[in-house]
């Protein structure tokens, strides 16, 4: 199997304790599995991440942050600058969750600010795009993926694709009022993703690792790991207990 990335974001759960104690069981269950296989990631809330980078070996789960702003400084009351996360020892984060984009109003001329400035930082940087319910019933999901790709990856240039990640995530199927994705409607926007990626940046578009999300469990992610255009899952609540994670992750690594 090819190299499998899991990843999840925290939301705002878990304190500096649960978290730092959800790290350390997750990398000794995980320890032993080829890294060459799998790609791990956790997203924990910015008050842990300090304490976070101190207890994880990168290595093995690399941690990200949910958010940043677009600006290294400047009168931006309750923003996370870059330069902020980087000497927390981060490098990696998340921009355009959906529930920045559904519950906080970002769009994507800010997500695209966001994005230029994480890789001017060198960050790794993971976008997440998805279609809400009703784009779905109007028939333009589609559209929408590829607008949040263009304007998303506007004016990024060629030098930079080996820091980004897309993951997939259809607002209707996340969270606990959530219907996972069906793997084969999952694959068909995987491939949209990926020709709209290949477009924009040639042929080593295919090169940027493309994830599903949205109400991922050990009972969906083999059959969503099984579809060639999926490159990871991106799972939430039920990746919130380390046991659980290992075992998806076994699961579908068939480790
Ligand atoms: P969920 O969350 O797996 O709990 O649906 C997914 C996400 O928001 O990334």
């Amino acid at each position: 199997m090819k190299k499998f990335y899991f990843g999840s974001n925290l939301k705002m759960y878990k304190t500096v304790g649960e978290t730092v104690d959800y790290l350390m069981k997750l990398s000794a269950l995980t320890e032993s599995i080829d890294r060459s296989k799998l790609e791990l990631f956790i997203i924990p809330s910015y008050t842990t991440l300090a304490k976070a980078a101190e207890v994880t070996d990168q290595q093995l789960i690399r941690l990200g942050a949910q958010n940043m702003c677009w600006e290294d400084q400047g009168q931006f009351t309750g923003e996370i600058s870059p330069l902020m996360l980087a000497e927390q020892g981060i490098s990696f984060v998340m921009l355009g969750h959906s529930e920045r984009r559904h519950v906080f109003g970002e769009d994507d001329f800010m997500e695209n600010r966001k994005i230029r400035t994480a890789l001017k930082h060198g960050f790794r940087t993971l976008l997440c795009v998805g279609e809400t319910g009703q784009q779905k019933e109007y028939d333009v999901a589609k559209e929408t993926l590829r607008t949040q790709i263009k304007i998303g990856f506007s004016q990024v240039t060629d030098e930079h694709i080996d820091q980004l990640a897309v993951a997939y995530e259809p607002v209707w199927s996340i969270g606990v009022d959530g219907t996972p994705a069906e793997p084969d409607y999952a694959e068909d926007m995987h491939i949209v993703i990926k020709e709209m990626l290949s477009e924009r940046f040639g042929s080593r578009g295919s090169e940027i690792p493309v994830l599903y999300g949205g109400s991922v469990n050990r009972g969906n992610a083999r059959r969503l790991a099984m579809k060639p255009s999926i490159d990871g899952v991106f799972v939430g609540r039920a990746a919130w207990q380390a046991e659980d994670f290992n075992q998806m992750i076994r699961e579908v690594l068939q480790e």
